[in-house]
């Protein structure tokens, strides 16, 4: 038994020398190719639109769906959903509110989210919307008290070594944090130019932890929770927010934009590879598993994803632990699965993790797919310096400062919708087109 056990502590000791959870070392980066997105997986190259649309773009599809994300439930027939509760003079007269429970099943006490819209007040046309998945709850993107608040989930403070969330609390709704997100969310800024904002806590659709599944919609709608995954569920509830979007008037269903932060970027943009409603998609600071190169070994590693946050991605993707070199998929092919819609890969200096070089060359490469379609993609080769926005069909920047949304992601995403959109009207006076580098 002594033996056993000692060898079991040895075996334990080799595995987590060999876990490298990150390398940020330049010089440590293993040999690696960034794959063309247009080479079919039976080495045939893709030579036209068509081509890429009837036969890369669904293979792609069904590598990530297979490897990575899991398999995504079909939407359900019909979007049920509550009676929305409108207020037309939120925000001090500024905005519409709107708040409404999307059912997930049948059962209207099963899974469900709640949204909460926020229009221009006065617009003279149906407004583009920004829509994105919020971390701790609607109350917490404004102080606007018309909120509702809901039940949260959050960190138990009592678990030892919890840094990656691993034990979390269901709490009852807690006004103490209304607003505290408000600058990572600008929704007085977004009605100023006319956009409206559309959010929903990603909690709802499955709680962030391992043992979240259970409480999420994953178990409703698959007898096999890990041939989907976290990711994979954020990112179909995020459709369905955009069924409830594209069925209102008031909102424009041409443009509507997915904007998605870090862990919630990977779900927006898978949401939006596999659905083509979104019509402009942002990918802020989404790293690894995201838009960055899983195969520039600079950053997070997959050995650090499928070790903190095994439920994010598919039973699958776990063989790719310690061997990205195997991925047969890696980020610049999730972001030519976008194509060739508006895109915008924001990075971050101080976010390493993510690897901003890393998602710039996935931009690049992807690219490609933008002028296979006719679109001009990111229209430069080399980074561009920090603070200094490129923008095309395809957008990028690094800003200054650590792992975030910032008022200034906001002015580069607002104007990015512009240039592709044209300025949204509203029914103020417009505000001055702020461009604020390093407001954070
Ligand atoms: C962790 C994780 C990243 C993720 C980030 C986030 O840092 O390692 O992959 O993007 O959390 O979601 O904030």
């Amino acid at each position: 038994m002594a033996r056993f056990l000692c060898s079991l502590a040895l075996t334990c000791l080799v595995c987590s020398a060999q876990i490298n959870r990150y390398n940020y070392d330049e010089r440590k980066i293993p040999p690696y190719t960034v794959v063309d997105p247009l080479v079919l997986a039976n080495g045939e190259k893709v030579i036209d639109a068509k081509a890429w649309t009837e036969r890369r773009r669904p293979e792609l599809l069904a590598i990530f769906a297979d490897q990575v994300y899991g398999k995504t439930p079909a939407a359900p027939a019909a979007l049920r959903t509550s009676e929305a509760i409108t207020d037309r003079k939120a925000l001090n007269g500024k905005a519409i509110r709107k708040q409404v429970t999307i059912y997930f099943t049948a059962d209207d006490a099963g899974p469900q989210m709640h949204l909460l819209v926020y229009l221009p007040a006065g617009a003279k046309s149906p407004s583009p919307v920004f829509v994105g998945l919020n971390f701790n709850g609607n109350h917490t993107v404004n102080a606007d008290p018309g909120i509702l608040p809901g039940e949260v989930w959050i960190k138990d403070p009592s678990a030892v070594n919890n840094t990656d969330n691993k034990k979390m609390l269901h709490l009852p709704p807690d006004d103490r944090t209304r607003g505290i997100n408000a600058a990572n969310w600008q929704v007085e800024k977004l009605l100023a130019r006319g956009y409206g904002l559309a959010t929903a806590y990603y909690s709802d659709i499955e709680p962030d932890f391992v043992g979240g599944v259970q409480y999420g919609v994953r178990p409703a709608l698959t007898s096999d929770v890990e041939d989907w995954s976290a990711l994979g569920a954020w990112a179909w509830g995020l459709s369905r927010a955009l069924d409830y979007l594209v069925a209102d008037k008031a909102i424009d269903p041409r443009h509507i934009a997915l904007i998605g932060h870090s862990r919630l970027g990977k779900a927006a943009l898978w949401a939006a590879a596999q659905d083509r409603r979104f019509s402009l998609v942002i990918s802020n600071e989404s790293g690894k598993g995201g838009a960055s190169l899983l195969k520039r070994g600079f950053g997070e590693t997959t050995d650090h994803l499928n070790g903190a946050f095994p439920h994010w991605f598919c039973r699958n993707y776990k063989q790719y632990t310690g061997h990205p070199e195997n991925l047969p998929v890696d980020g610049n092919e999730l972001l030519s699965l976008i194509a060739p819609r508006p895109l915008y890969v924001a990075s971050a200096a101080d976010d390493l993790g993510s690897d901003p070089k890393g998602e710039f060359l996935s931009a690049v490469s992807a690219s490609r797919v933008y002028h296979l379609l006719g679109k001009k993609g990111l229209g430069v080769s080399q980074m561009p310096p920090v603070d200094q926005p490129v923008m095309h069909d395809v957008g990028f920047h690094v800003r200054t400062g650590k792992h975030d949304v910032t008022e200034f992601d906001w002015d580069q995403y607002l104007n990015f919708a512009d240039l592709h959109w044209g300025p949204a009207t509203t029914g103020v006076a417009p505000a001055p087109q702020q461009n604020k580098p390093g407001a954070h």
